[in-house]
């Protein structure tokens, strides 16, 4: 069966019951044949699970930026050619002195045609490595430089060079189909990878190349159950410090035609939300203090958050992440901490003045954190307080924060007085979508540019769990719980 609908390959890519098509088991010891016996890609269920693991831990410990920053002086030191300079790179950070057999060995990788030269290959770098760095290494070796090859051919003077691999990803990727078995009736599936990238449901004009989209949702790195783990490394901008990325986030924000903002609070409402065509997501606090049983708004998350942020970075759409007040009130260490988000390739912070005894930061004070959070080519969200503490004058403090990137004030719903604060700053505006308050028509009347669900995702969820679990004992489903009553679970 071929498959070319986005929906559809999402659907198989993401069944367990569809498994990639087994490879022979019986290869000579330190064959290529041997190896692909031995690799999470062609395995299935707890064996891929487990070798899958061990190539992800790996991954974990190496720095995309720092790979980024390797690989552009090495270019440079060749004088340009840039051939072999990913995989010798990505073998420097795993510990593989001499990556040159990695060539050989890639070539049959994928299609399992082997020969002479891809087995001695595969028997020398069995010689300085293990397994896992092998695996990595075949697998990042010769998608990496195809995408090159790919976007190379269509680059321009003045091309954005992420948007330039994006719609790269999309039109020319350098897997154009990918393989399953249906574990129910023995059928092979075959996903065209590229026809479900130009789907038109997902797309109004999907044939057209355009390298100034902002955002180009894609199967290239596979969905679902077996996703590729590479992404974050595999796209050269895609950590940069001063990048794009924020330069894209920055133009969702229109005023008078706003858009929605999802906060998840883990990799699954990420994915899903992904999934459903929202171009950016948030992070929620008090979802991620909730996940991890600790207060929210208190400081006591730095770590939990920027876990989160590694873990939703690689999903193809833009991530912007709530730091509530920058988990410090030393300007240095906000600083180091949104250069770490933007080396993830976080394209936004949201900064708070709250504090978590009720008060208000200093406008002084905080005016120098979001000075400090600037420069790292991330969006800095300014937000204030004032409504959702009901302490301060909101007026004075949205001035105050006019070096910020935006303007967040949770908690204000009042259309004209939404209004005046569109009116009191240039910056775009940002408030929380309440159930209850104007719907989205009416936020765009009063001039915001952005609006986000903030804890809500996260509140319904464990409302309908709950009453999910209460309808089993034949009890009626209670509304969704306020943020006092889950955040009271927390202290
Ligand atoms: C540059 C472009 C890349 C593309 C387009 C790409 C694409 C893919 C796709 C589509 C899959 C899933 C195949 C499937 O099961 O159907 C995959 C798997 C994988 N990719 Fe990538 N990849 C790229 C780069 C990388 C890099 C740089 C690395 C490592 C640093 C990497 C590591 C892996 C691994 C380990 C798997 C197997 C995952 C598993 O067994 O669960 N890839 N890749």
């Amino acid at each position: 069966m071929l498959i070319t609908r986005h929906a559809a390959a999402e659907a198989v890519l993401a069944d367990p019951r569809y498994v990639p098509p087994p490879v022979p088991q019986d290869g000579a010891e330190a064959t290529l044949a041997w190896l692909r016996a031995r690799v999470s890609r062609f395995s299935t269920g707890a064996t891929h699970a487990e070798r899958r693991r061990a190539l992800v831990a790996l991954l974990d410990g190496i720095d995309p930026a720092e790979l980024r920053v390797r690989a552009g002086a090495l270019t440079e030191r060749r004088n340009g050619d840039w051939r072999g300079v990913p995989t010798e790179v990505l073998g420097a950070a795993l510990g593989v002195a001499d990556t040159a057999p990695v060539a050989d060995a890639a070539a049959g990788y994928l299609s399992g045609e082997s020969g002479p030269a891809a087995d001695a290959a595969v028997a020398k770098l069995l010689a300085t490595t293990g397994i896992p760095e092998i695996t990595l290494l075949l697998q990042a070796h010769t998608a990496t430089e195809t995408l090159i090859e790919h976007a190379l051919r269509r680059l321009t003077l003045g091309t954005d060079a992420d948007a330039l691999l994006r719609e790269t990803l999309r039109h020319d990727p350098p897997l154009t189909v990918t393989r399953r078995i249906d574990t129910e009736t023995g059928d092979e599936v075959t996903i065209d990878l590229v026809a479900a990238n130009r789907d038109p449901d997902v797309f109004p004009d999907p044939e057209r190349f355009d390298p100034h989209r902002a955002h180009s949702p894609h199967l290239t790195f596979g969905h679902g159950v077996r996703p590729c783990p590479g992404p974050p490394r595999a796209r050269p901008g895609g950590g940069r410090p001063g990048g794009t990325a924020a330069v894209n986030f920055r133009d969702l924000h229109r005023p008078g035609d706003p858009f929605l903002l999802p906060n998840a609070w883990d990799y699954g409402s990420a994915a899903l939300l992904a999934a459903h065509g929202f171009p950016a997501i948030g992070t929620t606090s008090l979802g991620v203090s909730a996940v991890h049983g600790k207060p929210d708004a208190a400081g006591a998350t730095k770590a939990e958050t920027i876990g989160l942020a590694k873990t939703i970075s690689g999903l193809g759409v833009m991530v912007t992440v709530d730091i509530e007040g920058g988990f410090s009130d030393d300007p240095g260490e906000v600083s180091d901490l949104v250069a770490t988000l933007a080396a993830i390739g976080v394209a936004g912070v949201n900064l708070e003045d709250g504090r978590p005894d009720g008060t208000l930061r200093p406008i002084e004070l905080h005016q120098r954190i979001i000075e400090a959070a600037k420069g790292h080519g991330v969006f800095v969200n300014a937000r204030t307080d004032t409504c959702w503490l009901k302490t301060g004058d909101t007026l004075e403090r949205v001035r105050a924060y006019g070096h910020a990137d935006g303007i967040f004030v949770p908690g204000l719903s009042d259309p004209a007085a939404i209004a005046e604060v569109v009116a009191a700053t240039p910056l775009p505006v940002n408030v929380l979508y309440q159930p209850d308050g104007p719907p989205l028509a009416r936020l765009a009347e009063a001039g915001v540019a952005r609006v986000s669900t903030g804890s809500l995702l996260y509140r319904a969820a464990l409302g309908a769990a709950l009453g999910t679990a209460l309808g089993v004992r034949g009890e009626p489903a209670p509304p969704i719980p306020t943020y006092q009553e889950i955040a009271a679970t927390l202290r």
